[in-house]
């Protein structure tokens, strides 16, 4: 039996993970009891953890092939699996990125093949703000009447980061051709199982939705608007108040999250992530 031990951090979503060592490799009935509980619980949280970059990617690696990330600037030197958060400036530059999203998604919902999940580890953290927020997308499905589950059953949602970018960031350069040609409108379907537990989720974000297929935008969005409504009532959330050492694997099959807002130039915030790559969201109905 693995020597792991889990105790959930809120009722539907989280879980603490106890007894691991991430500075040695995992042994695989532990991992594979590290899968299950995140695809049951979508956040497995794993604190205390001194770690260097190396151990954390070797770490992030069993879990999958990991992404390099596209903004190859805010990568950790030499450790291009390594993508740097934070709000720190070094010699005038940012030494990460900073101001994740205030809005809830799943990290690269708009490709093809979105990321399966990230493990993040935090180096620096602020006394106050700075959390970051997460929902259970499994257990809002779980709870919505089973005549709107139906409705949503057959349903694609159409992810459209050009037509996003266009309409919230006119304060940034415009996307070149090629980069447009990057990210074409894709569907990916409304309730996705997960392969690892077979549960069905919600599969939507506050951001890059334009419509559901055959139906028009506005309408879309008014349903979208209420299901996300719904989804983030409190009873699906967890909200997670880091510390240093902390490490937190997500699951993007199963969930959304957003980053709480802090005091960006009056505290230190250091953050770094792993992504793990993803495969095509599918639906399939329960036999
Ligand atoms: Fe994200």
């Amino acid at each position: 039996m693995p020597g792991i031990e889990f105790a959930n951090l809120a009722p539907n979503i989280g879980a603490e993970v106890r007894g691991l060592d991430l500075s040695r490799p995992v042994a695989a009935a532990e991992m594979a009891a590290l899968e299950r509980a995140l695809a049951d619980r979508a956040v497995l949280l794993i604190r205390g953890q001194d770690i260097t970059p190396e151990q954390h990617i070797a770490f992030s690696r069993q879990l999958g092939p990991l992404e390099d990330h596209v903004l190859s600037n805010f990568c950790l030197p030499g450790h291009k699996e390594i993508f740097v958060v934070s709000n720190i400036i070094e010699n005038g530059k940012h030494i990460g990125a900073f101001g994740g999203s205030k809005q809830y998604h799943s990290d690269l919902a708009y490709l093809d093949e979105p990321s399966l999940g990230s493990v993040f580890h935090c180096l620096e953290c602020p006394e106050e703000g700075g959390e970051t927020s997460f929902v259970s997308m499994s257990a809002a499905y779980a709870a919505l009447p089973e005549e709107r589950k139906r409705w949503l059953q057959d349903k694609k949602a159409v992810f459209d980061y050009v037509w996003h970018y266009e309409r919230t960031h006119r304060d940034r350069p415009a996307l070149t051709d090629e980069q447009k040609a990057k990210v074409p409108p894709i569907a990916h379907p409304v309730v996705r199982t997960h392969p690892v537990n077979g549960v069905p989720s919600l599969f939507l974000t506050e951001i890059w939705i334009r419509r559901f297929e055959g139906m028009d935008d506005a309408e879309s969005q008014k349903i979208v608007a209420d299901l996300l409504a719904f989804a983030t009532g409190p009873e699906f959330i967890y909200v997670h108040k880091w510390s240093p050492g902390d490490i937190l694997i997500w699951d993007n099959r199963n969930s959304m999250h957003k980053a709480c807002p802090f005091d960006e130039t009056g505290t230190r915030r250091r953050m770094h992530r792993t992504t793990v790559t993803g495969t095509r969201p599918y639906f399939e109905a329960a036999a």
